[in-house]
């Protein structure tokens, strides 16, 4: 079970800026009460906490391993189309558990399975760099939005599915399609009830996009590079289990439940003036998931308005940063910059290698350790050396790197993330700033239906009509 380690954000150690025991203690009551409410959204299906139970369901699970099989050997390369919450968890699976160079394997080396591209964003150069890069021809491509409108992923989609019909026929181009969208409207839900693809799958109504990873949206890829979905959920189920998720909770229960505590330790620093969250992974393999948790909390926590419709404009700000490397750029100012930020450590106990740093043929005192040794001697000296300066930092570790601990991971931050959303008094669930971004997007691009908005921006922007 992968554990959180919040000595280095206590009073004990961060003089002056480090939080009491007691003060953690007096939000005991408060934990019952934000578990006890958060209990009552989850069984509700109308709200937006659909991604509790995605552990306990096994949603769509079958179909996306009945789907594998079928086309596990016909083609070499899984092209994903999506954005945000359609592409980082994707992202994020991929770079925790398969190898660097996955894509430069041959299909021995991977057994079957995929190469696997996820293209999240509309830059034309890299657009076309995949369309000289990829073999249309043995490439699958999944386009994912729960929206089914949203104007990069369907532009994109536009591009390939194009590419696709100039190589191998408008006939045979559904069979290199598969949908990921939500269940009932948009653009993409029209296209998969009209047979312009092979497989389609659901994203639930009541899953938001930064919380599908568990859903067809992130499972689709991972399973498609042969990640075994059904270990990740196993490793969200426990740590739902493990945080008594669906179940009651006493006071003494709060220290227990890495996700509240996650919660509450970042929420009580930002009423200290903390305003900025680093997640600094100390692996490569979990960099994906600082970024993935970067848009999980900006966009549940960063509002406008709390929960009565007051204007609060709260929320703090997530940054990511990789160890070591970022100790050669970043810390210099975490550690003498402006004290406004809680640092999370996010590390592996034990690396699937070891590499030992042979001898040289002149004594040197790095010949007879290892490169794992040197990592974690940096990051504990990083942690002593924040903590020195009094700048609160916590420590996220996971005990390996695997499916298990991934799943884990996720829901972990997921439940941290509603609990957050609680004491911030906001809904962590929805995203209206997104939403305006999108809205402007189409009227500037001619939609129809969006003229209104054309009008507002006349205000912001020189444009003529
Ligand atoms: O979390 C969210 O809701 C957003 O980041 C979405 O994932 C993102 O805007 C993409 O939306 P969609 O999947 O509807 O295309």
């Amino acid at each position: 079970m992968i554990i959180l380690k919040y000595d280095n954000a206590l009073d004990e150690k961060i003089y002056n800026e480090g939080l009491s025991k007691n003060h953690l203690f007096q939000n005991q009551k408060k934990f019952v009460e934000i578990h006890t409410t958060l209990n009552q959204k989850i069984k509700d299906e109308n709200l937006m906490l659909g991604w509790a139970k995605l552990p306990y369901i096994n949603f769509e699970v079958d179909k996306i391993l009945k789907m594998v099989q079928q086309v596990k050997n016909k083609f070499d390369t899984l092209l994903v189309l999506g954005i945000g919450g359609s592409a980082l968890g994707n992202i994020a699976l991929q770079m925790a558990l398969r190898d660097k160079f996955w894509n430069s394997f041959s299909k021995q080396q991977r057994k079957g399975y995929l190469k696997i591209y996820v293209f999240d964003n509309v830059d034309p150069d890299t657009a076309k760099s995949l369309i000289n890069h990829l073999d249309i021809k043995k490439t699958l491509i999944n386009v994912i939005s729960k929206a089914g409108d949203t104007a990069e992923t369907l532009a994109t989609f536009f591009v390939f599915y194009n590419q696709l019909i100039k190589k191998v026929g408008k006939t045979k181009a559904k069979d290199h399609i598969i949908i990921t969208t939500g269940p009932k409207t948009g653009f993409l839900r029209e296209l998969a009830n009209q047979g312009y693809c092979r497989y389609d799958f659901t994203i639930p109504e009541n899953v938001g996009g930064r919380f599908s990873v568990l859903s067809p949206v992130g499972l689709v890829s991972a399973a498609l590079a042969g990640i075994n979905i059904k270990q990740l959920l196993l490793g969200a189920k426990n740590m739902a289990e493990y945080c008594k998720v669906g179940k009651p909770v006493e006071q003494k229960d709060m220290l227990n439940n890495p996700a509240f505590m996650f919660a509450l330790i970042n929420y009580l620093f930002y009423q200290k003036g903390k305003h900025i969250c680093v997640m600094m992974a100390y692996s490569d393999r979990l960099y994906g998931f600082a970024d993935w948790f970067r848009q999980l909390w900006a966009e549940s926590l960063g509002k406008e308005k709390d929960n009565q419709g007051n204007t609060v404009n709260i929320g703090p700000t997530p940054i990511k940063a990789l160890g070591v490397t970022d100790q050669h750029s970043q810390l210099q100012l975490y550690r003498e910059g402006p004290n406004d930020k809680i640092i999370v450590f996010l590390s592996v106990e034990k690396f699937a290698a070891e590499v030992k740093i042979p001898k040289f043929p002149k004594p040197h005192y790095l010949s007879g350790h290892s490169l794992n040794e040197l990592l974690k001697a940096e990051e504990k000296a990083t942690m002593a050396s924040l903590t020195q300066a009094n700048r609160p930092n916590i420590n996220i570790i996971l005990p390996q790197i695997n499916e298990e601990s991934i799943g884990e991971l996720i829901y972990m931050l997921e439940l941290a993330t509603a609990y957050a959303g609680e004491l911030f008094n906001i809904d962590a669930f929805n995203q209206p700033g997104v939403v305006l971004g999108k809205n402007y997007t189409y009227a500037l691009l001619g939609r129809k239906g969006y003229e209104s908005y054309l009008q507002e921006l006349k205000k912001f922007l020189d444009i003529s009509s």
